[in-house]
């Protein structure tokens, strides 16, 4: 098998929103992608056009449609990776559900709960191991680094009594990232979370007008909606190890959401 001269990066949820954001900004860093989503119509239909934007900019990307839910099919995702490229150097654990309906966490059901904790935590926490496994057997090839990036939320941080069961899933991550750094740090791999603010995404779009309203009246310092390009600068860092002699660091892109202010 051939190894690419370029290094690949497996990126999940990267239909649309922060992580399609992520993988074109990856593409144009130089890093060969492997786009992954669910497997409905709507999301293959939109890693088709993902691929086929990052191929117009002169990059390499295939797609892998399956639910990251399903541990199972982790090692198929990987091997989509594999057979194709022959190595895996970034993998970004981006997707993610919300709530099934906000509303008081004494009346979360299970439904709801089991739905957050398998995409947020379950599958972030598999992938992540199956990728320090793979990392550790493959070595580092050349200069390039190699580094899992895991993307939480400001609700690691902030809490959201409406949203109990995500602001839960989110921290566990937010360990997770942390147990694994530690485990990593002495390989050279870096293990890093993203804690992204109010992003203008699909996940926001039902809120949209209650956020204009509050990001207009100051809830956010820097006065905006967050970008998935604003996240797509920290990923292209830490996917290229700019963030030297520090392990497990959680970056908040938050544009000053949740710095404490009277
Ligand atoms: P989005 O809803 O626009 O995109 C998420 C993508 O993940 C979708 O394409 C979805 O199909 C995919 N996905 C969901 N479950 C999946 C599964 N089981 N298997 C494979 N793919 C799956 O959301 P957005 O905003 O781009 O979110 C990306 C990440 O950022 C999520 O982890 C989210 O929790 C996090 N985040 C987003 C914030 C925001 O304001 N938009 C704020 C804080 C965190």
């Amino acid at each position: 098998m051939t190894v690419s001269e370029r290094p690949v990066a497996l990126i999940t949820g990267a239909a649309r929103g922060i992580g399609r954001g992520c993988a074109v900004a990856l593409a144009k860093a130089g890093f060969n992608v492997l786009l992954n989503d669910r497997d409905g119509a709507e999301d293959i239909a939109l890693l088709q056009s993902a691929a086929r934007d990052i191929q117009a900019l002169g990059g390499d990307a295939e797609i892998f449609a399956c639910d990251v839910a399903d541990l199972d099919l982790h090692c198929v995702l990987f091997a989509a990776a594999l057979d194709k490229w022959g190595r895996l150097d970034v993998v970004m654990n981006n997707a993610g559900v919300s709530v099934k309906s906000r509303g008081d966490i004494l009346d979360v059901e299970v439904d709801s709960y089991d739905y957050n904790l398998s995409v947020n935590t379950r599958a972030v926490f598999f992938l992540t191991q199956r990728a320090a496994k793979y990392m550790l057997a493959q070595g580092q090839i050349g200069d390039q680094h190699r580094a899992i990036i895991n993307v939480t939320s400001c609700n690691v941080v902030a809490l959201a009594l409406n949203r109990g069961e995500y602001c839960v899933s989110k921290a566990a991550s937010s360990m997770t990232t942390k147990l694994f750094s530690l485990r990593l740090a002495e390989e050279g791999i870096g293990v890093y979370e993203i804690q992204p603010g109010i992003i203008e995404t699909e996940m926001t779009r039902p809120s949209k007008a209650k956020y204009d309203k509050l990001i207009a009246e100051g809830l956010v310092p820097m006065k905006r909606w967050g970008q998935p390009e604003d996240i797509a600068k920290y990923v292209v860092s830490m996917a290229e190890g700019q963030m030297p002699y520090s392990i497990g660091q959680a970056v908040l892109v938050d544009g000053g959401l949740t710095i404490p202010n009277f």
